[in-house]
């Protein structure tokens, strides 16, 4: 399945590769394939907060300092946050009540946090290092391939 959707993903970027299509379009495609799923999407970095980007799902907060929530720890330590209880995990932002579980990865460009890739699921540990890896992988494609040059926010 993850090889299918970094193939959809490269083929999605070779026409344009602007970050704000290249971010909406990889929510949508996260949406579709993932199944036990409530909301996927990102969150943007600007200084040491970040802001609510492309997603799918309910409406979600729209403004998360690095202090705060598992958006907030993959961003101030750059490290994937896997959280299979998030109800156990301090400072966790509830956005859908719907949340058990929850991962986020960090997207670094050049030692740059461009921002997070959230993923929540109704369910407890819906995640596994097999997603980890994963989704990491698609990550990457969009570290690699999109122009990050002029930002976002
Ligand atoms: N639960 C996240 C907030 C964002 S929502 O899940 C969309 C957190 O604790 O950072």
């Amino acid at each position: 399945m993850y090889k299918l959707m970094r193939q959809q993903m490269q083929s999605l970027l070779e026409g344009c590769s602007l970050p704000l299509p290249a971010l909406a379009n990889c929510a949508a495609l996260l949406w579709e394939h993932l199944d036990r799923i409530n909301w996927a999407g990102f969150y943007l970095a600007k200084g040491d907060t970040l802001y609510l980007g492309p997603f799918q799902g309910k409406v979600a907060c729209t403004v998360i300092p690095f202090s705060k929530g598992v958006c907030g720890a993959a961003a101030s330590t750059r490290k994937i946050q896997l959280v299979p209880d998030v109800h156990q995990f301090p400072g966790h932002i509830a956005c859908d009540s719907a949340s058990n579980s929850e991962i986020v990865l960090p997207l670094v460009v050049h030692d740059r946090l461009i921002g997070v890739m959230d993923i929540d699921s109704p369910e407890f540990a819906r995640f596994s290092e097999e997603d980890a890896h994963g989704l990491a992988e698609l990550c990457s494609i969009l570290v690699e391939k999109v122009c990050w040059k002029d930002g976002l926010l």
